[in-house]
Parts: structure tokens; C-alpha cells; sequence
């Protein structure tokens, strides 16, 4: 997009696909995220006519480049290339911290991953009520920035629960916008959405009714969400064979908001060319050495209390105890980096993940054999190099809207080893497309997971092949720009 036309394609989510990193002595340096979403938007338009992504400074490097571009547009001062506007909004950081750490990630978070220990959380008194302000004013603020980039009768996709107010805001704004909207994650039924207050929660079913339409990445949280509108304040929800869509006076527009399906995949070729480089090569030789020809059992999770690594953990354990024909001949290798350290509920599950592997370490370990091997830092290539070498992988959230290495893990096996098999919460959006191949588990049942680990390891290798060939089918079937693509046409 050039000088200060207007975009008709426009994007909108808490975190862009650039941040900043600034020196002392001032320098920016830019680092360009690689998520699906980045290369979904590029091939929309490759030379970036027509678009922009409007997304939050997050960090203090960027809002230093907010700050030094006019209006926020990293491509018009050339900070980003021109083949990926951005607007980067300056939010202020108290507020930015109340929408995106107090309601985003420790509220709506929570609800929809139902990870509360409701006992004792939550609570909404005073502290919330001005968390909650600062949510709106952060949704506004975004809804604002909308309104001045869109061009007449322009798409706008709004991702995502950090922003579930925008479509109403938008919508009141710029009536002639097309609006939708996309969860990426589960949707709690409701009886737990309803833990919410009643304003906050007619306020998100609201803001997101504002929109045409609105996405989700499987049927049933789809449906939990409808049933949400439907006994919040009587929506007519409809399941029909025509398409599945919500009516309510409180959306807004007389049109009911139309409700969509689209599962999200893996980008297959450029995983296994990404997988397949020399800096994965090398990490592949450490992790080799590390495990000698002994059976792998892979996990890679950003440290998320949803991702229930700790009873992942406790299954591994109980896997050693009750099949020990197994010790010495497998080794769990366990990636849990690092997510939102600003908040103590994570800080303190990290510190789990860490106490339980080692009391494994420590119980089993034997001079000639490390049962696990954990790593908590960040590394793409070594992950990588760990789906290389998966005989079984791993996957067992709470609650999770897809789980997207449910889909890389076996990719990457089938094409560069003999294939893995995988072990699979029934509660991961992921289980609706890979459920029949899949060893499927109930998450809080420790026993039940070891005894599918056990299964997956004994499983005859041609099996285990061609289950892992129809995993890996099915998680490249729906890649990001399909799923960008689809959404734009519905629109
Ligand atoms: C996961 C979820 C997304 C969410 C993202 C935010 O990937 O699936 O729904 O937008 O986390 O992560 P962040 O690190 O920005 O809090």
C-alpha cells in the first residue's frame, strides 16, 4: 500500500508479525515472527496492495518504533517492508498490561481453557473492574485504528479473544465494513462462560454478534459458543443445514451473524524444508547421541498451564513403573518453553514442570540411562530435531482450541523417519481431525495416558507407519492460506 491510501484487506491481532528489539545507542532491530498467519496475509496480495496488518506495541522497543513512524505505519518510515504494512498502535503500557495480562490472558484465557481452581478464582471485584476498562479502551483504541485505515466496503479479519470487542466497536464506526472474526481458541460451554458477570459477559458476546461472521477452528467450540448466545440472552441460535448462524437484537445488524468452521493446518513443504537444514542436522546429532537407538517419546509445548505438561509428566512415570520392560529403552524428550513469565500462575507451573522432571531423573536415571531429557529455552531447530526422531508423540492440553504440533509432530516423522505414533487428548481441538488415528486419551486420567504411551511403543512399525502417513495427510490438508483464503471469500 502506498502513500496514505486506504487498505481493503486488513488484519487485526494483539501480537503483529514483527517486534523490536532497541540498543543503547538507539539502534531498532527488527525480528519477523514466521506464524502461519504472516505467510497467510503475503499471499493475499503479494505486493502488499490493499493491506495492513493493525496489531499492539508489546515490548519497549516496539513502541519506540511506533513512536518515530507517522500514524504508526512501520512501512511508510520503511521499518517493515513495504510487502507487509503495519500499524503498529501505541498503547499506552498500563492499560496495554490491564486488557492483555489482566483480562485477556488470566480471564477469558482461563475461562476458555476452564482452568480455574474455582474454589478460590476468580474473583471480580475492584481490580478487575479496572482491568476491565482498560480491555475496552485497548479493543477501542484498536477499533479507532480500523476505522481509519479501512477503505469503503473493505474485509476486516479480528483475531482472537485479546480483541472480542472490535467487531461492535467497528461496526458502529464503519457500517460498510464486512467484519469477521476468529477464536483460536476452545469456547467454554455455558455454564462456565457464565462464571463471567453478566457485563462482561454480554459485552464479549456482543462485540463478537457485531461481526458478519465469525470463525472457529472446530464444530464444537463453535456450538459452545452459540449456546453461549443462546442462554446469556436468548439468541436464536441457528444449527441448520443452510449454515450455522446467531440472531440477537444485541448484535448490532438486523443480518444474523454467520458462523463458520475453518480447522487450521500445517504449511507441509516448508515445515519439512525448514526441518531438513544443517542447524537441525546438528541439534539432531546432539539429541542421537543423547538417546542411542532407545525409543523416543516426544512433547514440544509452550509452557501453558493448559498444556498439562506436569500430568504428561506423572504419566511418564507411571509408564516407567507399571511396564518396566521399558526402562533403559525409551527416552521422553520434553520441550516446555517459555509463555507469558509476566504472570505468577506461570511462573509457578514452569517451576512443577521442572521439580516433577527431575524427581523422574532422579528416581529412574541410572549411570548408562537419562529417561528424560527437558529443556526449557527456546528452540525452533531443536524441536525440529526432536519431531525427527519421534517414535511416539505427546499431546495431552485440558483444553486446547487445535494444537498445532499434533499435526507437525507426525509430518515431520513420515517424511524423514519410519513415523511416529501419536497419543492424543480427546479435549484438543486437533482430535476432531486426527481422532480415528490417533491414541486418544482423557487428560486428567494419568493411568489411561501411560497405558496409551505403552500401546504406542508396542505398536507393530508398519502400523505405526501407516497411521502416522494418514496423521500427517490430514494435518497438511488445511494449510494458513487455504484457511486465510477461505475466510476471506466468506466474507
Ligand atoms: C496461542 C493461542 C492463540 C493466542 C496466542 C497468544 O497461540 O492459540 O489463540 O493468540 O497463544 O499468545 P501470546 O504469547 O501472544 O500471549
Amino acid at each position: 500500500m502506498r502513500g496514505t491510501e486506504k487498505a481493503s484487506v486488513l488484519l487485526a491481532s494483539n501480537r503483529g508479525p514483527v517486534s523490536f528489539t532497541s540498543s543503547d545507542d538507539g539502534v531498532l532491530t527488527a525480528k519477523r515472527g514466521g506464524g502461519g498467519l504472516v505467510s497467510g496475509l503475503s499471499s493475499v496480495a503479494a505486493d502488499g496492495a490493499g493491506q495492513v496488518w493493525v496489531c499492539a506495541a508489546l515490548s519497549d522497543g516496539d513502541r519506540e518504533a511506533a513512536e518515530r513512524c507517522p500514524g504508526g505505519r512501520l512501512d511508510r518510515a520503511g521499518l517493515v517492508d513495504s510487502s507487509m504494512p503495519v500499524r503498529l498502535l501505541d498503547i499506552d503500557p498500563e492499560t496495554l498490561h490491564g486488557a492483555y495480562n489482566g483480562v485477556a490472558n488470566s480471564t477469558l484465557w482461563f475461562i476458555q481453557h476452564m482452568l480455574y481452581a474455582t474454589p478460590f478464582a476468580p474473583a471480580f471485584g475492584q481490580a478487575a473492574a479496572l482491568e476491565w476498562d482498560a480491555y475496552t479502551a485497548y479493543n477501542k483504541a484498536f477499533a479507532d485504528a480500523l476505522a481509519d485505515e479501512a477503505a469503503p466496503e473493505a474485509r476486516v479479519l479480528v483475531q482472537d479473544y485479546h480483541l472480542a470487542l472490535v467487531p461492535k466497536l467497528l461496526r458502529d464506526l464503519r457500517p460498510d465494513l464486512r467484519i469477521g472474526h476468529f477464536s483460536h481458541t476452545p469456547w467454554a460451554p455455558p455454564d462456565y462462560f457464565r462464571i463471567l458477570p453478566d457485563h462482561i459477559a454480554d459485552a464479549v458476546l456482543e462485540g463478537m454478534l457485531g461481526a458478519d461472521y465469525l470463525g472457529f477452528l472446530t464444530e464444537r467450540w463453535a456450538r459452545a459458543f452459540m449456546d453461549c448466545c443462546v442462554r446469556q440472552f436468548g439468541a436464536q441460535a441457528d444449527y441448520g443445514p443452510a449454515g450455522m448462524s446467531v440472531s440477537s437484537d444485541r448484535a448490532g445488524h438486523e443480518t444474523p451473524t454467520r458462523i463458520g468452521v475453518h480447522g487450521l493446518g500445517v504449511d507441509a513443504p516448508s515445515m519439512i524444508e525448514r526441518a531438513s537444514r544443517s542447524d537441525v542436522d546438528d541439534r539432531l546429532a546432539t539429541l542421537r547421541e543423547a538417546v542411542g537407538d532407545r525409543q523416543v517419546i516426544v512433547r514440544v509445548d509452550r509452557t501453558e498451564l493448559s498444556k498439562n505438561i506436569v500430568r504428561g509428566l506423572d504419566a511418564y512415570a507411571d509408564l516407567l513403573r507399571r511396564y518396566p520392560e521399558w526402562r533403559g529403552r525409551v527416552v521422553h524428550i520434553a520441550f516446555a518453553y517459555p509463555s507469558r513469565y509476566d504472570l505468577p500462575e506461570y511462573r509457578d507451573y514452569t517451576a512443577a514442570v521442572t521439580s516433577t522432571a527431575k524427581e523422574i531423573s532422579d528416581e529412574f536415571g541410572t549411570p548408562d540411562w537419562q529417561p528424560l531429557i527437558l529443556h526449557v529455552e527456546d528452540d525452533f531447530a531443536r524441536s525440529l530435531a526432536a519431531y525427527r526422531i519421534a517414535d511416539v508423540a505427546l499431546v495431552n492440553p485440558i483444553r486446547d482450541g487445535m494444537n498445532l504440533v499434533a499435526k507437525e509432530i507426525p509430518i515431520i516423522a513420515s517424511a524423514t523417519g519410519g513415523g511416529c505414533g501419536l497419543v492424543l487428548s480427546r479435549e484438543a481441538g486437533a482430535f476432531a481431525e486426527l481422532g480415528e488415528d490417533a491414541l486418544v486419551v482423557n487428560p486428567y486420567d494419568i493411568t489411561g495416558t501411560a497405558d496409551a504411551l505403552h500401546e504406542a511403543l508396542a505398536m507393530d512399525r508398519d502400523e505405526r507407519r501407516a497411521r502416522c502417513g494418514r496423521l500427517a495427510a490430514a494435518g497438511a490438508a488445511l494449510p494458513p492460506q487455504q484457511w486465510l483464503a477461505d475466510q476471506l471469500a466468506a466474507l
